[in-house]
């Protein structure tokens, strides 16, 4: 027997017992989107390499260890995106969206970094991200920050927690670097090896060590606040307003860094206790540099992505400790099941055309109704079995024996209307009587 094939690790299949949830949390988030005023835009997942390299850090964790890097057949160096927001400002500067314009964005879609699988943590992760791009005060940190805070209203996510820190310009994170690689220069024995790998590359991840002996030298370490200029220390305190403004409660988090080495003053998380070790939500802030960076013009941005493996997991865990089981129905019923008798084995195909053209011509009759098709034939009893467990409503049962399937026969399956007849309806009244019964019995 052949050997049977396993998905990659770390990338999974979503199942259809699991897509349920999926709609739900990606309906809300485009009617976010959309409520604030932001349109789709969709890039391709596969990039030139450098692109990122340039935009994330040649020197950060993504780009040295969990990028997807290929050769193409005409040796050009491509990969797997890491993330989009390189993406976005690329087709922006490519297309000229950012020409005496701003624009309000979001898009949805696979991620991919080669990271060590655990809960939470894949190598292929779906985002929702949205950027907006042409504003530099922090009315638009504040409205990018309501905006996710909408989505968990919306969603009813509790015990997601706001985080908030700024990174000053580059000439501060330039002044800050220097300090702290004097001051873990200094300590250097203590440090593990990743960090001391980071001590010369991106002293800043240091700080965001979970081993034991570095996060003691972390606690003393200089403080970024004493780097910042005046103008990035009033953003941030505008910043501070405004979310107090907007009741949305928050942390200011001092140690706060990033994995993406393009964010100049504000960033921000939003973390849970729910997820383990995994637990940003959503994370993101400013990146008024890159856009200039990549080939455009100058042009302040500010945006988030929102991990949605970790937002279902997240809904999971909160509707089974609610024992909401009735909130999580995993796919719908279907309204009308249609079937065929014939009392001769040999003529299934002629049940088959049968079925078909009712369900049809029924589809035609109202969108809306979810018809499912009963292909094969079978006894009787066991086609009604099927009928009941899809969830229909009614079961349409057609005569393949008889010509052009007409009449049909109609049965009510659910438990209320167990003891009701089957009635007998002629092919051309039948789409009427079902839109007389739905609309009585809904
Ligand atoms: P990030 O922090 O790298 O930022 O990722 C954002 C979110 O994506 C994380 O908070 C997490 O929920 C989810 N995520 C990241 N890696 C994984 C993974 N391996 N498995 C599952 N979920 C994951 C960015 O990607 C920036 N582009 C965000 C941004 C947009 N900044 C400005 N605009």
């Amino acid at each position: 027997m052949a050997q049977k094939l396993q998905s990659v690790r770390g990338m999974n299949d979503l199942l259809p017992s699991q897509i349920a949830r999926w709609h739900r949390v990606e309906a809300v988030l485009r009617a976010v989107g959309w409520a604030y005023g932001y349109q789709e835009i969709r890039t391709p997942m596969v990039e030139q390499a450098e692109l990122f390299t340039q935009s994330i850090g040649d020197q950060t964790d993504i780009v040295q260890k969990e990028m997807y890097i290929f050769a193409d057949r005409e040796r050009q160096q491509l990969a797997l995106r890491p993330e989009a927001t390189a993406s976005v400002v690329r087709a922006c500067n490519q297309h000229g969206l950012l020409h005496n314009a701003q624009q309000r964005l979001w898009y949805l879609g696979p991620m991919f970094r080669r990271e060590r699988p655990q809960q939470g943590r894949y190598r292929q992760f779906h985002q929702f991200g949205v950027e907006a791009f042409g504003w530099a005060e922090p009315d638009m940190d504040a409205e990018v920050l309501r905006l996710s805070a909408r989505i968990w209203r919306r969603l009813q996510v509790r015990d997601v927690h706001l985080q908030i820190n700024t990174l000053g310009s580059p000439q501060n994170q330039q002044a800050y670097r220097q300090a702290l690689q004097d001051y873990f220069g200094k300590h250097r024995q203590q440090l593990d090896a990743d960090s001391v790998r980071r001590l010369d590359t991106n002293p800043l991840r240091i700080l965001d060590s979970k081993v034991a002996d570095t996060m003691a030298l972390v606690a003393d370490a200089p403080d970024l606040r004493l780097f910042l200029d005046d103008e990035i220390r009033r953003r941030f305190e505008r910043l501070c307003e405004l979310l107090h403004q907007a009741e949305l409660p928050f942390t200011v988090n001092p140690r706060l860094v990033r994995g993406l080495d393009y964010y100049t003053g504000t960033v921000f998380e939003w973390v849970t206790e729910q997820l383990g070790a995994q637990n940003a939500v959503c994370a993101g802030g400013r990146y008024d540099r890159l856009v200039e960076n990549r080939g455009g013009h100058v042009c302040p941005a500010v945006g988030f992505a929102l991990g949605l493996e970790r937002m279902v997991e997240l809904l999971r865990a909160q509707e089974e400790s609610d024992d909401n089981a009735a909130n999580v129905t995993n796919s719908a019923p279907a309204d009308i099941y249609v079937l065929s008798v014939t009392e001769n084995k040999s003529v299934t195909t002629e049940a088959t055309a049968s079925v078909a053209t009712v369900s049809e011509m029924l589809r035609d009759a109202d969108a809306d109704y979810k018809i499912i098709a009963h292909y094969g034939g079978g006894k009787l009893n066991k086609q009604m079995k099927r009928a009941a467990a899809s969830g229909a409503r009614f079961a349409v049962i057609t005569n393949a024996d008889a010509h052009a399937a007409n009449p049909v026969q109609v049965k009510k399956l659910h438990a209320a209307d167990a003891q009701q007849p089957m009635h007998t309806i002629n092919l051309n009244a039948l789409a009427a009587w079902l839109k007389d019964n739905f609309s009585f019995s809904k």
